[in-house]
């Protein structure tokens, strides 16, 4: 473990034991599922030393140690982007300081536009693949030729669809692909990416899921369709609305991390 992630999970460990062994990451709008921890403890991001801190409006910027369903959770309010400036590494630290806090699988949700006519906003889509766009890698600088063929587990999808069939929740399937943004894509840039084999698009998440499965994490990911990508209704995308729908498919949302944490507990 480097320096700065041993300081970074020394100040955790020192507010809080975490016996966690499931992490989650909150993506735009999401935050909410913290609301349904028993016994939590909130650690801000800014008390964590090198914790990367994000601007982003709908973030909350804090780590939660609690449980959910009678199992101990580490969850991250927030997160930061490429888009706003940080470095791959200080993408990919909070994942470094999840690993050295002992997590073995991480859910990691986000708000995606759908490249894919047949999502709609408001439906939760796991991701089984991914491509990205983004020109940089967390783990450049290293030899680590870590294997992606499964980065986003077949058995915690499974049981995904499991918990999904059992709460009566509609869950998909897709591939996720980023672009670095803040820009949202253009309309050919759309059609880029569903040439490309892509079901929805996004600004994060590929980072965390590569140093992840770098760090021998498993990963679920989740998406919350927020909105048609560029061109496809032809209507204007905005921050605010991502951020509204995805409050709105919230409550689904919830019940099915619930359902997943329960089953992994
Ligand atoms: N594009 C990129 N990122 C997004 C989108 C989108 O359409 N919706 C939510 N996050």
């Amino acid at each position: 473990m480097n320096k700065k992630v041993k300081e970074a999970v020394e100040t955790i460990k020192k507010r809080v034991k975490p016996d966690a062994k499931i992490g989650i990451i909150l993506g735009s709008g999401l935050g909410s599922l913290i609301e349904e921890f028993n016994d939590p403890v909130h650690v801000p991001f800014r008390e964590i030393p090198h914790f990367p801190i994000s601007s982003v409006a709908g973030h909350k910027g804090e780590a939660v140690v609690g449980s959910l369903a009678g199992v101990s959770l580490l969850a991250y309010s927030g997160r930061v982007h490429y888009y706003e400036g940080y470095t791959m590494q200080e993408v990919v630290f909070p994942i470094k300081v999840m690993a050295g806090l002992g997590i073995e699988t991480l859910i990691i949700t986000n708000a995606a536009g759908a490249v894919n006519e047949a999502f709609s906003p408001g439906n939760i889509i796991a991701i089984n693949d991914h491509i990205s766009l983004m020109g940089d890698n967390p783990l450049r600088g290293t030899a680590d030729f870590v294997d992606m063929t499964e980065a986003y587990s077949r058995d915690l999808r499974s049981l995904a669809h499991e918990v999904a069939a059992a709460e009566g929740i509609k869950l998909q399937e897709g591939v996720y692909l980023v672009l670095n943004g803040p820009s949202y894509e253009t309309p050919a840039e759309i059609r880029l990416a569903k040439n490309l084999g892509a079901d929805m698009v996004g600004m994060s998440t590929i980072p965390e899921t590569i140093m992840a499965n770098s760090l021998g994490i498993k990963v679920m990911g989740l998406s919350m369709i927020t909105n048609m990508a560029a061109g496809i209704t032809g209507e204007p995308l905005t921050h605010e609305e991502v951020i509204e729908t995805s409050k709105k498919g919230a409550e689904a949302f919830k019940a099915l991390v619930r359902g997943i944490v329960q089953r992994l507990g």
